[in-house]
């Protein structure tokens, strides 16, 4: 696993981590809306989401889920990495420990959102591969499924396969990243 970060240690998140992260998300979105991170996230679906330490201090977060509706299909709910920490491919180290997880629940697609004004965070989704999904309204220059996460709001939405993990998943094990 790859990262410009030394020393950084990226580790399944707990049910202790929820105020730490929920005390971060706002300022780490900045004007972006950070999409609401509730506990249940934190109790219930720990084997999917990650967070990265620095020293001992939270420095990124991913949160995402296994879908119940669509066998095969794993869904990021939310990424973020402190922002004096950020093109040092640590965003991209949780993802990949994301699509490793995937990988073990036998996902071979991950959909991502984010809001269209978000030019980063959707130049990052595809330098990771994600491709934009079609919708259906446009905004910003990109596709966008309107009222979606609710009325009035849209979101352009990723899809990425993740079949090829099967060749790789021996490098995605292990919890400390190289330096
Ligand atoms: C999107 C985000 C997670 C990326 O994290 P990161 O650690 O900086 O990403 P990486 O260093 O792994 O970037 C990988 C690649 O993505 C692309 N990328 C990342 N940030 C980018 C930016 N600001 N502009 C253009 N491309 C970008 C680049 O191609 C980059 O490779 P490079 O640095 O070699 O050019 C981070 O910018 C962030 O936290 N943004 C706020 C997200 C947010 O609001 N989350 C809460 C709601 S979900």
């Amino acid at each position: 696993m790859r990262t410009r970060l030394s020393h950084v240690t990226i580790r399944g998140v707990e049910q202790s981590d929820c105020e730490l992260v929920q005390a971060v998300a706002d300022d780490w979105s900045g004007s972006t809306r950070c999409a609401p991170l509730p506990r249940v996230l934190f109790e219930h679906f720990g084997p999917t989401g990650f967070v990265a330490e620095l020293g001992g201090e939270l420095v990124g977060y991913l949160l995402g889920f296994v879908s119940q509706t669509y066998p095969g299909e794993a869904y990021v709910h939310a990424v973020a990495v402190r922002p004096e920490h950020r093109r040092r491919e640590l965003g991209t180290a949780l993802y990949e420990r994301f699509f490793g997880a995937a990988y073990e629940h036998y996902c071979s697609v991950v959909r991502a959102a984010a809001a269209p004004a978000d030019l980063p965070t959707i130049a990052f989704h595809q330098a990771l591969g994600f491709h934009l999904e079609p919708g259906d309204g446009e905004s910003h220059g990109v596709p966008v499924r309107r009222d979606y996460p609710a009325v009035g709001e849209s979101r352009v939405q990723f899809v990425r396969c993740v079949a090829e993990l099967h060749a790789i998943a021996p490098l995605l094990v292990g919890d400390r990243l190289a330096s």
